[in-house]
């Protein structure tokens, strides 16, 4: 996968979104029609919360991200003459409707690009316990736009791939790189870091609570938040700084301050949900218990800290040294039901059997 965007990437991009198909090479050709890929998720660092304009799907704040080895998503999209709407399956289960809307609304905006016109057929499994909630937009989406795209015959830079997962999920774009990711602030495509061996030390634990009942999904919490939190415009106004800051940490290679960072930018974030009228909770009882095991962990010289999304489970960030202690303490949470440990992952790709 390519590091940088550059002007002419963007350009492309912006081009291949909006444009009727100069680029295409649908299912009529012989090697177009089917295609699979995969895509890892990704956990903040430095959080997304709330968007510069709604209807691009832009950001308002920087964020930077970790990708996950151990979570993934596998996505095969089929395009079919026979078809007379996108139909999408979700581990075997068909997809509601809220979220086959989303997945048609990314092969739509591929057809277009493609002059395409027949409907597909989408089957994505996720390689995690899909029963515990973790299950994320990113991967999912990230994995999506590379097998649409691939399935209609389009080759894209990442940057153009970024940004056409990004249009369904903000954090989707950061999926479709591997290691470390940036996205700034209205910005329309992720972007790898280059952080050096600090990298290959570090890894997440993903403690799974038990779940209460039916979150409030990311998209209506931020926008709930955006639209009644006096404390919006505060987390709006510093995210930009804290994101400095890890970022500077990251480089550095200095994980104590890059951990310590990470729970600032997470507990802002969740601040300034709390501040919702009414307020927006994701925590539970083993949420804060599992805080208090890292903060513990790490008064007693265990390298440890917390990260919180928009759900009640606990993401920490560690090294490979001290992860089998962090995981046995984490285990012994009470309402942790399961920890599952990653390393970095690579970037989203395309798999060679439909
Ligand atoms: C708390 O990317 O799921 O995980 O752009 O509306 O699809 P949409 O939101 P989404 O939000 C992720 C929010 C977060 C923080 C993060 O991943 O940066």
């Amino acid at each position: 996968m390519s590091s940088r965007v550059s002007a002419k990437d963007k350009a492309e991009a912006d081009e291949r979104l909006g444009s009727s198909g100069t680029t295409s090479r649908g299912p009529d050709s012989e090697s177009a029609g089917e295609c699979r890929a995969i895509a890892h998720s990704n956990i903040a660092l430095a959080k997304y919360w709330g968007k510069r304009n709604r209807e691009l799907n832009l950001p308002a704040v920087p964020s930077l991200s970790l990708t996950l080895a151990a979570l993934s998503t596998t996505t095969r999209v089929k395009f079919e003459r026979s078809l007379e709407r996108d139909s999408f399956e979700l581990n075997g289960q068909p997809g509601d409707a809220t979220a086959t809307t989303r997945v048609s609304e990314l092969l739509g905006r591929v057809r277009r690009a493609a002059g395409l016109s027949c409907f597909a057929h989408v089957t994505s499994s996720n390689d995690f316990p899909t029963a515990s909630g973790l299950a994320s937009s990113a991967s999912g989406f990230a994995a999506l736009a590379l097998a649409a795209l691939g399935a209609a015959g389009l080759t894209w830079p990442d940057s153009a791939v970024s940004d056409l997962a990004r249009a369904s999920s903000v954090s989707a774009a950061r999926s479709v790189f591997g290691g470390f990711v940036t996205l700034e602030a209205g910005a329309t495509s992720a972007q790898t870091l280059a952080v050096g061996p600090v990298a290959e030390r570090l890894m997440m634990l993903i403690a799974a609570t038990e779940m209460g009942p039916k979150a409030v999904g990311s998209t209506n919490g931020m926008l709930h938040t955006q639209a009644t939190s006096p404390y919006y415009s505060s987390w709006v106004d510093t995210a930009p700084r804290v994101y400095a800051e890890l970022l500077s940490a990251l480089l550095a290679g200095d994980v104590q301050k890059l951990g310590e960072t990470m729970e600032h930018s997470a507990l802002l974030m969740h601040a300034s949900m709390i501040a919702a009228r009414p307020a927006l909770m994701y925590w539970s009882p083993a949420t804060l218990a599992a805080l208090a095991c890292v903060r513990e962990l790490r008064q007693r010289g265990t390298l440890a800290y917390f990260t919180i999304d928009a759900g009640p489970h606990v993401k920490v960030l560690t090294t490979s040294e001290h992860s089998t202690l962090v995981r046995e303490q984490l285990l012994s949470v009470p309402g942790v039901r399961q920890v599952l440990v990653s390393g970095v992952g690579r970037g989203a790709r395309i798999l060679g059997e439909p």
